[in-house]
């Protein structure tokens, strides 16, 4: 088959796309396949009526790739693609309304609040702190909203930082996502479709200070063990809860959850990926390996799974 895999855009995480479209174009061209790599400008369009691919494979991260947008182009195009569809990405890209959708399936996530930029400026910076530290308590984790690899989140561990985190988060997006932190270990599992759905082997995901974006993408600032270091009933129900967010989530073909096991035990859900990193340093071709399959191998597979 011929594949178009679409790779960078216009979001933060321009070049993290890049570098997963590199990589995976380079996995599926070793097995035969025919691969283009495709940037997202205002040629889209021409370049995919022209190139009439037989899959396309969006590996667009942050907004546009996982907001559901590009998704919505391809549905318009008629073009079959690996990937969730634009209604289910959308919601799975908003962290509250996800997080909401899985709290009320039964699945463990942080306590949190949300604050719109136009409210902390009406506000004022120094007023957010009392009533937010008062419900969630210290500390917390600011995040976008809406965002991917890290970017402007912070771990706030005194009333006093909430402020500035609340700004860099901003710099991202114009609603914050403030959670109660969980101490404990993080993991992430990958859910594939291939063709049942599956949940791969746990990767636990070990820094020596916060894992930032610098911690993600270069070599060796971050340990991985995979599978994860979790005895097996922990593993199991990590595994239960990446599940539970894609079926319930209406996920398509792929996705990541990222979780937290805490002291006792249990499982936390942070935020579901329909656009998971594909990059050298990335969670889920860590996950394919350990799960015993090569990775031009398991990309293959995927691909001859969604022209179906
Ligand atoms: N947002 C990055 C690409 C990830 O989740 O892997
Ligand atoms: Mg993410």
């Amino acid at each position: 088959p011929f594949v178009v895999i679409l790779a960078g855009g216009l979001s933060h995480e321009r070049d993290v796309s890049l570098r997963s479209g590199r990589r995976v174009a380079e996995a599926l061209r070793s097995t035969g396949m025919t691969v283009s790599v495709v940037d997202v400008d205002a040629q889209l369009l021409p370049r995919l009526q022209s190139h009439r691919p037989d899959l396309v494979w969006p590996l667009l991260h942050g907004a546009s790739g996982e907001d559901g947008s590009i998704r919505d182009v391809l549905e318009l195009l008629d073009l079959p693609y690996l990937g969730t569809r634009p209604r289910e990405s959308r919601v799975a890209w908003n962290k509250p309304v996800a997080k909401a959708v899985l709290a009320a399936a039964g699945v463990l996530t942080p306590s949190y609040v949300t604050l719109p930029q136009s409210l902390f400026r009406e506000l004022g910076a120094r007023s957010v702190m009392e009533p937010v530290t008062a419900k969630l308590g210290l500390p917390l984790v600011v995040k976008p909203a809406q965002g991917g690899s890290a970017l402007g989140v912070t771990l706030v561990t005194s009333a006093e930082q909430l402020p500035q985190a609340l700004v860099d988060c901003f710099a991202y997006g114009d609603l914050a996502l403030i959670e109660e932190a969980i101490t404990g270990t993080e993991v992430s599992v990958s859910v594939v479709e291939s063709p049942d759905v599956t949940a791969l082997p746990a990767v636990e995901i070990i820094t020596d200070g916060p894992y930032d974006y610098d911690a993600r993408y270069n070599p060796g600032r971050t340990q991985y063990f995979t599978p994860a270091r979790l005895d097996p009933e922990i593993a199991d129900a990590a595994a239960r809860v990446a599940l539970t967010a894609h079926t319930t989530l209406g996920l398509r073909h792929v996705s990541r959850s990222d979780l937290i096991i805490d002291g006792k035990g249990q499982v936390w859900f942070l935020e579901v990926n329909v656009a998971p990193g594909m990059t050298e340093t990335s969670l889920l071709p860590q996950a394919v390996v350990a799960s015993g399959q090569s990775l031009p191998d398991a990309y293959s597979s995927w691909v001859r799974a969604a022209l179906v």
